[in-house]
């Protein structure tokens, strides 16, 4: 803990030897010393003591105007100001300008360090409330997590509740809607926190890749297990481990890890020994579990096991206020990213987002404003340098073809790669016709009747970044 501070004011030199000496007994304080009203202020701004013990009368800058500019500044700081004979309605005056005490001279040397102990403890309790309350108060955003709708604000308290318990916990929710930030949070809330916590991502791997990564192998436990690997559960021993998107892990690999949240042990592949492992589990899926278990897809005993409590993050549309919040965070970061400081939203744009259903949540309102900021041709964003950012997302999500007769939907699948093809085609040779047919290795008069076919006008914009992230 560092030292409190006690700053002791008066013009005559000798009475701050005086108070020092009278109050050298105290522990874990250091003493300041300042000779003036104005000294004494320029020593608060700077050094933020708890306590300042000042003369009431000094030539200058006085102990009741000292007084008056510590509280307009400082409200944790407690005064004490000394008065002389005849200054008794001026310390009247000082406690009504908000001084914590007045000590009339002369004044017994217990007295005062009473006085001054009693004020130190207020000012040391004052603090540490503002420290909880500002620490308390939207702790998230030290985490990059912005929001402040109350749906927001509940979510946020269940996490906190549930990071201090080892609960496994299932968080669901849409696509995008921040389910991986809640995760970290969890584990950097924990009692976990200080080893780091183990991400591992169920529907990227192939199911066997995925299973020996998860519990590892011994040597020679298959073709290719030339030496040993460790589970990413033993990895996470001590620590969290993340099962990103269970809701697409195949039902025999579903068994294996249940059989880990029964028995907190793993058997590595072509070990005969089982390793004990102290891990906690956050599991997360935008799946439709109830669906997905109701056609055999999903085992109903791993679902109860993961979820003993579920933490369904809310799609952003139903988050109101947290769209314009976060749009304004994304704007900032990206402007100062790609140098487009002084960027604003129009008060349509403003609007517009409100409206949208952001069906890819926080993640597509990112990548939304982060094209804005590059493509945007004014000063201001506008609903236009959204909208077909907006349109353009979700075809890249959605798949056209499906369910269309197939000569149809090889046509509009072909259209579309032509059309990002030649369109990425230009912008990397900055419109120059001649330049693209060669890279593209096409006759320049095949090319411009491509660009005319498909409506492509020469875009000069930026190369906006790849849509995932
Ligand atoms: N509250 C938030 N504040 C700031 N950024 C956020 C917030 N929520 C999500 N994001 C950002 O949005 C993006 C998507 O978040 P994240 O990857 O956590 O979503 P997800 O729910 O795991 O998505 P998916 O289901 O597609 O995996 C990330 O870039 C993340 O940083
Ligand atoms: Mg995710």
């Amino acid at each position: 803990m560092s030292l409190a501070r006690i700053l002791l004011v008066d013009d005559e030199p000798q009475m701050v030897r005086l108070l020092e000496r009278l109050l050298g007994h105290l522990e874990g304080v250091r003493f300041e010393k300042a000779y003036s009203g104005e000294e004494a202020l320029e020593k608060v701004y700077r050094l933020l003591p708890e306590v300042v013990v000042a003369d009431i009368k000094m030539p200058g800058m006085d102990g009741l105007e000292l007084l008056e500019r510590i509280r307009e500044r400082d409200n944790t700081i407690s005064v004490i100001l000394i008065t002389g004979y005849g200054t008794i309605e001026m310390a009247v005056e000082a406690i009504k300008k908000g001084a914590y005490d007045f000590l009339p001279k002369p004044f017994e040397a217990n007295h005062l360090r009473r006085l001054v102990q009693r004020a130190l403890e207020r000012s040391l309790l004052l603090r540490e409330n503002l420290r909880l309350k500002t620490q308390r108060e939207k702790w998230w955003e030290s985490l990059g997590m912005v929001g402040d709708s109350p749906i927001f604000r509940e979510l946020m308290g269940l996490v906190e509740r549930v990071a201090r318990s080892d609960a496994t916990v299932l968080i669901r929710g849409e696509s995008g809607t921040g389910k991986e930030l809640i995760a970290r949070a969890i584990h950097h809330l924990s009692e976990r926190s200080s080893r780091e916590m183990v991400t591992v991502n169920c529907a990227a791997l192939p199911e066997s890749i995925l299973e020996s990564e998860l519990f590892g192998y011994v040597k020679g436990a298959f073709t290719g297990a030339e030496t040993a690997k460790e589970g990413l559960f033993v990895k996470a021993d001590g620590s969290t481990i993340f099962l990103d998107e269970i809701g697409d892990m195949s039902p025999p690999l579903q068994v294996k890890i249940l059989r880990v949240l029964q028995e907190r042990e793993v058997r590595p592949l072509g070990s005969t020994r089982v390793l004990k492992v102290d891990v906690r589990v956050i599991a997360s899926t935008n799946q439709d579990l109830e669906s997905k278990m109701a056609s055999g897809k999903f085992r109903e005993d791993l679902y109860y096991r993961l979820n003993e409590v579920t933490l369904w993050v809310p799609p952003l549309r139903e988050r109101g206020e947290d769209i314009l919040l976060l749009a304004q965070h994304f704007l900032r970061e990206y402007a100062q990213k790609y140098g487009r400081q002084g960027l604003t939203f129009s008060p349509e744009a403003l609007e517009f987002m409100l409206q949208q259903p952001w069906r890819g949540n926080v993640r597509e309102l990112k990548n939304t404003i982060k094209r804005a900021v590059l493509l945007a041709p004014e000063n201001e964003i506008r609903p236009e340098d959204l909208r077909l950012l907006s349109a353009q997302s979700r075809n890249l999500r959605d798949r056209p073809w499906k369910a269309k007769p197939y000569h149809q939907a090889k046509r509009e699948v072909l259209d579309r790669f032509a059309r990002e093809y030649l369109e990425n085609l230009l912008r990397s040779t900055g419109g120059n016709i001649s330049r693209a047919a060669r890279l593209a290795g096409l006759k320049r008069q095949s090319l411009q009747r491509m660009l005319r076919h498909y409506g492509l006008k020469i875009p000069l914009s930026p190369d906006p970044e790849d849509l995932s992230s």
